[in-house]
């Protein structure tokens, strides 16, 4: 890998589902330490974007992370180097405890498990209050917090997060948002997938529009901010 390569870097990239074409020629990257956006509406493509990333879905041109074509490594070794998939359906095991669930966030990092604990608890407080509480009983909020938990046990380099505000009331948002802020300080490298505008233009470096599967606009945030389209069309001022 070059030094100065993209973490992650999708280039002239399409997806399909038989006929439906959900992405088409995207170009997407991601350096390290950024958090970098990708916006759309309902329907533009973000989820297929990562999970294509991360190895799920086949797709034509190429995604390079950490210099290796994601088509070509196992999916457990994207995994071990460090790329971790929070995804919109949050994919908890609802009948284990808090704790398992973290655990099994930490099943390729065992030495580290300790010590990631300890982050996690301190940054969703309530995830430890409710250690031996069943998943399934935990409320929505509760249930993000400790699928982003659970992430970053396994100790991520670039950690995707699609969706993580969806459904969630303004105080229960706000508890994210100061998570991710934590994150970020870590040193964690975050690729955020939202529809919620607002959230992804305070917290990203850079943001990606994609409308219908292919990339419209693209910029640093405070230029996304004052786009007139962005502002009329997603943040509603
Ligand atoms: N398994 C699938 N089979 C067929 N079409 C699919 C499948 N998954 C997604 N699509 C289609 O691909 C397009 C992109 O969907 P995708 O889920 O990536 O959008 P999204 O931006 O994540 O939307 P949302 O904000 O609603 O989560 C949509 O037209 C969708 O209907
Ligand atoms: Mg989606």
């Amino acid at each position: 890998m070059t030094v100065n390569a993209p973490l992650l870097e999708a280039s002239s990239l399409s997806v399909a589902y038989g006929k439906v074409q959900a992405l088409r020629n995207v170009d997407i990257h991601v350096d390290s330490g950024e958090i970098v956006s990708i916006i759309g509406p309902n329907g533009a493509g973000k989820t297929t974007f990562a999970d294509t990333i991360s190895g799920f879905l086949p797709y034509e041109g190429t995604v390079m992370y950490r210099g290796e074509e994601v088509e070509t490594v196992e999916q457990s070794s994207l995994v071990e180097n460090g790329m971790i998939y929070c995804t919109e359906k949050r994919d908890l095991f609802p009948f284990m405890t808090v704790a398992e669930n973290l655990e099994l966030g930490a099943f390729h990092n065992r030495d580290a498990l300790e010590g990631s604990r300890e982050f996690v608890y301190d940054l969703f407080p309530r995830l430890e209050e409710r250690a031996d509480q069943e998943a399934r009983t935990m409320s929505g909020g509760e249930q993000q917090m400790l699928a982003i938990g659970r992430s970053l046990m396994g100790d991520p380099t670039l950690l995707v997060l699609d969706e993580p505000t969806i459904g969630l009331a303004p105080v229960i948002v706000e508890d994210i948002s100061d998570a991710l802020n934590a994150i970020v300080d870590q040193g964690v490298t975050v690729l955020l997938a939202e529809q919620n505008v607002s959230f992804a233009l305070d917290h990203a470096d850079r943001i990606y529009l994609l409308e219908n599967g292919t990339v419209n606009k693209t910029g640093v945030a405070a230029e996304m901010k004052g786009d007139d389209y962005i502002r009329e069309t997603y943040v509603g001022t």
